[in-house]
């Protein structure tokens, strides 16, 4: 290719993209980042240590150029305030930057397709972060575009949640070792929907005791359930699904709720509040778990019908931390996925 009559090498015909340096995939590690099934043990364990140490280092400092050059595109199809601001946030304070688009203003909205859509964002940008509805069309995302794929939520799972909730479960506990999540206990009550699916598939991996209280007509993900059984089995956690959410709390160190009516599911809002209004996380309940347990909510939350204000707003809850976490936890991410140029 030749431009005003040089010849330049044109990056695209070799699939490079943009970007002078290729991304550097964690070892052993996967493309993109669908779900807590593309990470190990080992790579959590790293990515929290990466996550400590940038929570430590004062900005600017020393990772302040570690992705600089590098955009970063986040194409969501539902509403968000955490994921797309820590996100955004995190990329600028690695040096790089991040492109917020929303789906209906981009020419998918018109009937481009998701493959081109996805191939010609691949030769501008160094990672995107999707937010959409099902996880099929996350993981059609993945397969079409060459450059890093994340999931920032689908209705299945919501994998950067789960992450900065362990993450912030071995702060408050105040152990970062290996063994850190050993003989602890999450107990999450109400929907079981994507923050659920993700808790139980990381709880699995790190050996964790998880137990689920919810009815039975909101069950977890049976897919996620027998997999993470499988990665229990290995790893020494548990994964309990219970339907009376007082023996779900007992004894727990962190008692954890979401919304009953999860993006895409308004129509079925006047049934879920029937069905879930025995599962609230209230102080009755918190104290079921152990005196020292922690509240947590991935926020947003509805006072008075999940979670009490007086749990929300009280002395056991963690949740700013935890919403804070999801910064720290994205930017190690970030440094993993897309690479340090
Ligand atoms: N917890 C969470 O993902 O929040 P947002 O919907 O605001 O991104
Ligand atoms: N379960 C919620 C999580 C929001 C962060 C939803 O999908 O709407």
């Amino acid at each position: 290719m030749t431009l005003l009559g040089h010849s330049i090498p044109d990056p695209g015909i070799v699939g490079d993209g943009p970007r002078a340096v290729p991304p550097a995939t964690p070892a052993g590690g996967t493309k993109d980042l669908l779900a807590i099934s593309d990470v190990s043990c080992s790579q959590i364990f790293r990515l929290f240590r990466i996550a400590r140490e940038l929570k430590a280092t004062p900005r600017p400092g020393p990772a302040s150029q570690w992705l600089s050059g590098l955009t970063l595109g986040l194409l969501f199809e539902k509403p968000s305030t955490r994921t797309r601001v820590s996100f955004e946030a995190g990329m600028h304070q690695l040096g790089g930057q991040a492109l917020f688009l929303p789906s209906d203003t981009i020419q998918l909205s018109r009937g481009e397709s998701l493959g081109d859509t996805a191939l010609v964002l691949s030769r501008y940008l160094d990672g995107l972060v999707i937010r959409t509805f099902e996880q099929a069309k996350l993981e059609e995302w993945a397969r079409h575009a060459t450059i890093p794929v994340i999931n920032g939520l689908t209705d299945l799972c919501h994998p950067c949640q789960a992450l900065a909730d362990l993450f912030t479960l071995m702060e408050v506990k105040g152990s970062f070792a290996d063994d850190a999540f050993e003989g602890l206990k999450l107990a999450y009550v109400g929907d079981g929907n994507n923050v659920a699916n993700s808790l139980i598939e990381a709880g699995a991996k790190v050996g964790m005791h998880v137990a689920i209280g919810c009815p039975p007509q909101y069950q977890p993900d049976p897919g996620i359930l027998e997999r993470s059984r499988e990665e229990a089995g290995r790893t020494g956690a548990t994964i309990e699904i219970v339907h009376d959410p007082a023996v779900a709390a007992e004894n727990a160190d962190a008692l954890y709720t979401d919304v009953w009516t999860s993006m895409g599911q308004e129509y079925e809002q006047i049934e879920r509040l029937k069905a879930l209004a025995p599962y609230q996380l209230n102080e009755r309940l918190l104290h079921r778990a152990k005196p020292t347990a922690i509240a947590l909510h991935c926020l947003p939350a509805h006072r008075g019908e999940e979670i009490t204000a007086a749990v929300l707003d009280g002395p056991q809850s963690v949740v700013l931390q935890q919403a804070e976490n999801r910064l720290h936890v994205q930017k190690a991410i970030l440094t993993e996925w897309l690479g340090r140029p």
